[in-house]
């Protein structure tokens, strides 16, 4: 353990984003601690490959979280920890705005309460809603049009007023599609139930799914299907790493998207995922999914500015090829 290294306390740390993120910090010699609430996370794998320790408990309890500061000596937080379903938000708007809104403002009164004045915080490219612009830059106007993305806009703006009033410095990352997994496999993207494409994709070819739904092939996009930014989340964990650098340095609050600023259709990213896994994987054209813009790109530039960040892996080959060595070892092959 390293004096110069604070201790890092991980919200949501058992989960998908969360878990790489750690796994990062301890390879740069950070010592964490997880508080994740295990709905969605997956103990097993922090256990098999994480040294943090777990704490099962929410960000909405005040007293747990004030019991973790004073017996660690936290020196900066990385808030993952919060309901993710943009469509699940839309008919559980109640459960979303507490754990996602309320969960934040309690972590952020227990970290002015002690003191500690750092913090990384997951939001997402879902509060820009339609874009005007591609790629998105941050300035872009904001016009969030689920509740999911209304809850990360309200943190966002928290946040803004924490730093005015109470000298909390964050930073703000803004993600585009995560995707992959630990390219040496110890770790990766398992939702219950799962609702995003790339592993979807991934358990057609494995045999566990019949085929995958194209949803919308009418939009005003090349292909007809829809364009994403996917980003590699050994590149977002990277990202966070060199946020809690930049805090420490002394960084003010900043907003930062992470993403390549490069779009792959629907159909690019299963066509590549066929040659990846030599599958067929059968694709059945359906109507569109309520809410999903035609094209999310996001400009990159700032992460690199300010941070220092690169990605490592900006090509979808990579993202699949990762995501499907993991997708194979954890599921196998279905009938
Ligand atoms: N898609 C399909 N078939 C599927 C699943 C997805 O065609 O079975 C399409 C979607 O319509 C979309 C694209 O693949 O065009 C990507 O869909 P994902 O569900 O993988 O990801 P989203 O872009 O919908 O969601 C992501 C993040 C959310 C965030 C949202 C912002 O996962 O957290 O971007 O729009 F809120």
């Amino acid at each position: 353990m390293s004096p110069a290294n604070p201790t890092i306390l991980v919200t949501g740390g058992a989960g998908y984003i969360g878990s790489h993120a750690v796994l990062a910090l301890e390879a740069a010699g950070y010592p964490v601690v997880i508080l994740d609430s295990l709905e969605y996370g997956h103990p097993e794998l922090a256990q098999q490959h994480l040294k943090a320790e777990v704490i099962v408990g929410s960000t909405t309890d005040r007293l747990l979280l004030d019991q973790i500061f004073a017996t660690h000596k936290i020196g900066a937080v990385m808030h993952f920890a919060a309901y993710i379903a943009v469509g699940e938000s839309v008919q559980k708007p109640a459960e979303y705005y507490h754990n996602n809104v309320v969960g934040t403002l309690t972590l952020l009164q227990a970290m002015v309460a002690v003191g500690v004045k750092q913090l990384v915080f997951s939001s997402t490219c879902a509060i820009y809603g339609p874009p005007k612009t591609i790629p998105i830059p941050e300035d872009h106007p904001k016009n969030p049009i689920s509740p999911y993305a209304t809850s990360k806009l309200m943190v966002e703006q928290m946040l803004q007023d924490f730093e005015q009033a109470y000298g909390l410095n964050a930073v703000v990352f803004r993600y585009f599609n995560a995707a992959g997994a630990d390219p040496q496999g110890r770790l990766g993207e398992d939702h219950q139930p799962e609702t995003h494409l790339i592993p979807l994709v991934l358990m057609t070819a494995l045999g566990h799914r019949e085929s995958i739904s194209i949803f919308g092939t009418d939009y005003d996009t090349p292909d007809g299907t829809c364009i994403r930014d996917y980003i590699h989340v050994a590149d977002l964990a990277d990202a966070h790493v060199k946020g809690i650098d930049y805090l420490s340095q002394g960084g003010q609050t900043t907003f930062i998207n992470l993403g390549n600023g490069n779009g792959f259709s629907v159909r690019q990213v299963i066509d590549t995922a066929r040659r990846i896994t030599n599958c067929e994987i059968p694709a059945v054209e359906r109507d569109r999914r309520p809410g999903d813009p035609p094209s999310l790109v996001g400009s990159s530039e700032r992460g690199k500015a300010v941070l220092g960040w690169e990605p490592q892996y900006p090509d979808v080959e990579s993202i699949i090829t990762h995501a499907w060595q993991w997708h194979q070892q954890r599921h196998g092959w279905g009938k």
